[in-house]
C-alpha cells in the first residue's frame, strides 16, 4: 500500500513535474508525483514537443523525396507515397518509448506515481480519488491547455486544436490555421508538406510574436515561398461547421469587409493558458495573477511557504526546457540547496524548415535598453549550407555597443535549433561577440555562420 506522507508531492508529470520529482528523489526526498493522464511526460511527451517533432521529421522526409529535393542529388523514385497511418504509428511508438522511459525512471528513483487528479485540501495536503496525501512540501506543475477561441467549438474532427492536428487520419485538402505562432507554423508545415493547402490567419501584422523583427519578416517570406497563404492583420469572426466542412469568416483586424473561407479542417492555435482549474488552490491559500498564472519568487516558492510552482503554470515562456530547468532548481530548493535558472537566457526554437531560433534580447528590446551593435551573416554565404542546398536564413548577433557583451542571438537556418545552444552557452558565460568570433569553429559547418555574424558585429566577416 502506498504511504501517504511524503517530503514532496509534485502535481503534474510534464517536463516540469517529472524532472522535479526525479531530482528531489535523487537528493533523498521521499517523493510522489500525481498525474491524471494514462502516461507520464505531460503535454510535451504525449501531445506536444515529441509527437509534433515526429510528424515534422516524417513530413520533411516525404517532402524531400516528393518535391524533387532528393532528385537534385541524384536520388529518384518511381512513385513516392505517403501512408499517414504508418506515420502516425511511428509517432505513437516514439511517444510510447519516451513516456514509458519516464515510468522506468520513476521506478529507478523510487518516485511514487499517484494516478488521478489532485486537488488541495490544505497547504500540506491533497486529495486524489478520495485518498488524502500529505507532504512537507507540494509543487504545482500542472502545465497549460489550449486557449479556446470564443464562439468556436473544437470538435477534434473538423475544428481541431494541436492535439487533434497531431492525430489527423488523413491529409486535409484545405487547412485553415488560426494563429501564426509556433504551433500554427509547425503543424501547418506538417500538413502542407503532405499535400494540404494551408492558410494561416494571424491577428497581428507579422508571424511569430516575441521573436526578433528581422526573423519575423524572414518567416513571412519563407512561408509564403513554401506555398502558405498568409492572412496577416486578420481576425476570425466565426466558424460554422456543416456537412464536414468549415466556413470561416474573417475580416481585417482593424475592421472592414468580411470574407468567408472554406476548409475541411481548421486548427485553432492562438496560445495556451495555465491549468489551475479544479485544483482548489484557495484551500491552500495560493492565488493566481490576472493571466491565471501562479507567481513565484526566486526560489520557485509561491506566497504560501512550502508550496512551489514551475513550468507553464507560472509566468515566462511556455517551453519544455524552461519547465525542466525550473523543476530541477525548485527540487534543489526543496532539498535545502540553491537552484538557479537564468531566465534571461532561455532559447526558443520553431522546428520548421528552416528552423527559427532565438536567445536573449531581440534587437528591438536591446535598443530600448541602450546602444547596440548588430552583426548579420546570410546562410547563403555559408559553405555547408551551400553544399546541402539549404541556404535560407541568416544569423544575427546583437551586442552591447560599449562592452561588446552578446545580448541576443537570432538564427534562421536548417539547423538553427542546434546552433542556438552554442549562443546560449556563450551568453551564459558572459561572452562578447569577439569571444565568439575568435573561437575556432569546425569547417564546414552551419555553426561557422555564427562565428561570421559575430565577426560582422565589428564589421569584419570574411565570406561576405
Ligand atoms: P505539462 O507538460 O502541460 O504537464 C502538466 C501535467 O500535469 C499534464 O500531464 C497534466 O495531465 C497534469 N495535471 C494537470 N492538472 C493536474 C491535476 N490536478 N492532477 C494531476 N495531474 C494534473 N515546448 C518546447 O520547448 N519545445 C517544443 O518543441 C514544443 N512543442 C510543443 C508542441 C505542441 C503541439 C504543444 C501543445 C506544446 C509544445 N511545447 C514545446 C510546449 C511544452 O509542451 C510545454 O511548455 C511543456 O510541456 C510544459 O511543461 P509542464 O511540466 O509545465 O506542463
Ligand atoms: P503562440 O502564442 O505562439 O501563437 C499564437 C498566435 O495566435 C499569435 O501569433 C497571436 O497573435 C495569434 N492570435 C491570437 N488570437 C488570435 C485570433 N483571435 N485570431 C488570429 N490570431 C490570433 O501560441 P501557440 O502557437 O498556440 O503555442 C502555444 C505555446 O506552446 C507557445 O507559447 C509555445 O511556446 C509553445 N510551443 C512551443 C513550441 C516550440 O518550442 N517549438 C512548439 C509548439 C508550441
Amino acid at each position: 500500500m502506498t504511504d501517504t506522507n511524503y517530503d514532496l508531492i509534485v502535481i503534474g508529470a510534464g517536463p516540469g513535474g517529472y524532472v522535479a520529482a526525479i531530482r528531489a528523489a535523487q537528493l533523498g526526498l521521499k517523493t510522489a508525483c500525481v498525474e491524471s493522464r494514462e502516461t507520464l511526460g505531460g503535454t510535451c511527451l504525449n501531445v506536444g514537443c515529441i509527437p509534433s517533432k515526429a510528424l515534422l521529421h516524417a513530413s520533411e522526409l516525404y517532402e524531400e523525396a516528393h518535391s524533387g529535393t532528393l532528385a537534385k542529388f541524384g536520388i529518384s523514385f518511381k512513385d513516392v507515397k505517403m501512408d499517414v497511418a504508418a506515420m502516425q504509428a511511428e509517432k505513437a511508438k516514439a511517444v510510447g518509448e519516451l513516456t514509458g522511459g519516464i515510468e522506468f525512471l520513476f521506478k529507478k528513483n523510487k518516485v511514487d506515481w499517484i494516478k488521478g487528479r489532485a486537488r488541495f485540501s490544505g497547504p500540506n495536503s491533497i486529495d486524489v480519488n478520495g485518498t488524502s496525501y500529505s507532504a512537507k512540501k507540494i509543487m504545482i506543475a500542472t502545465g497549460s491547455s489550449v486557449t479556446p477561441l470564443p464562439g468556436v467549438e473544437i470538435d477534434q474532427q473538423v475544428v481541431v486544436d494541436s492535439t487533434g492536428a497531431l492525430a489527423l487520419p488523413k491529409v486535409p485538402k484545405h487547412l485553415i490555421v488560426i494563429g501564426g505562432g509556433v504551433i500554427g507554423l509547425e503543424l501547418g508545415s506538417v500538413w502542407r508538406r503532405l499535400g494540404a493547402e494551408v492558410t494561416v490567419v494571424e491577428y497581428l501584422d507579422q508571424l511569430l510574436p516575441g521573436m526578433d523583427g528581422d526573423v519575423r519578416k524572414e518567416a513571412a517570406k519563407i512561408f509564403k515561398k513554401q506555398g502558405f497563404t498568409l492572412k496577416l492583420s486578420t481576425k476570425v469572426t466565426g466558424v460554422v461547421v456543416k456537412g464536414g466542412k468549415a466556413r470561416v469568416s474573417i475580416e481585417p483586424a482593424a475592421g472592414g469587409a468580411t470574407e468567408t473561407l472554406e476548409a475541411d479542417c481548421v486548427l485553432v492555435a492562438i496560445g495556451r493558458r495555465p491549468n489551475t482549474e479544479g485544483l482548489d488552490l484557495a484551500k491552500a491559500g495560493v492565488e493566481t495573477n490576472a493571466r491565471g498564472q501562479i507567481e513565484v519568487g526566486h526560489d520557485f516558492q509561491t506566497k504560501v511557504p512550502g508550496i512551489y510552482a514551475v513550468g507553464d503554470v507560472t509566468p515566462g515562456p511556455m517551453l519544455a526546457h524552461k519547465a525542466e530547468d525550473e523543476g530541477i532548481a525548485a527540487a534543489e530548493f526543496c532539498a535545502g540547496q540553491v537552484g538557479i535558472v537564468n531566465h534571461d537566457v532561455i532559447p526558443g526554437v520553431v522546428y520548421t524548415m528552416p528552423e527559427f531560433a532565438g536567445v536573449g534580447l531581440t534587437e528591438e528590446q536591446a535598443k530600448e535598453r541602450g546602444d547596440v551593435k548588430v552583426g548579420k551573416f546570410p546562410m547563403m554565404a555559408n559553405s555547408r549550407a551551400k553544399t546541402n542546398r539549404d541556404t535560407d536564413g541568416f544569423v544575427k548577433v546583437v551586442a552591447d555597443a560599449k562592452t561588446d557583451r552578446v545580448l541576443g542571438v537570432h538564427i534562421v537556418a536548417s539547423l538553427a535549433g542546434t546552433m542556438i545552444a552554442q549562443a546560449a552557452q556563450a551568453m551564459e558565460f558572459g561572452a562578447t561577440s569577439e569571444d565568439i568570433a575568435y573561437t575556432c569553429h569546425a569547417h564546414p559547418t552551419h555553426a561557422e555562420a555564427l562565428k561570421e555574424a559575430a565577426m560582422a558585429v565589428t564589421g569584419k566577416p570574411i565570406h561576405i
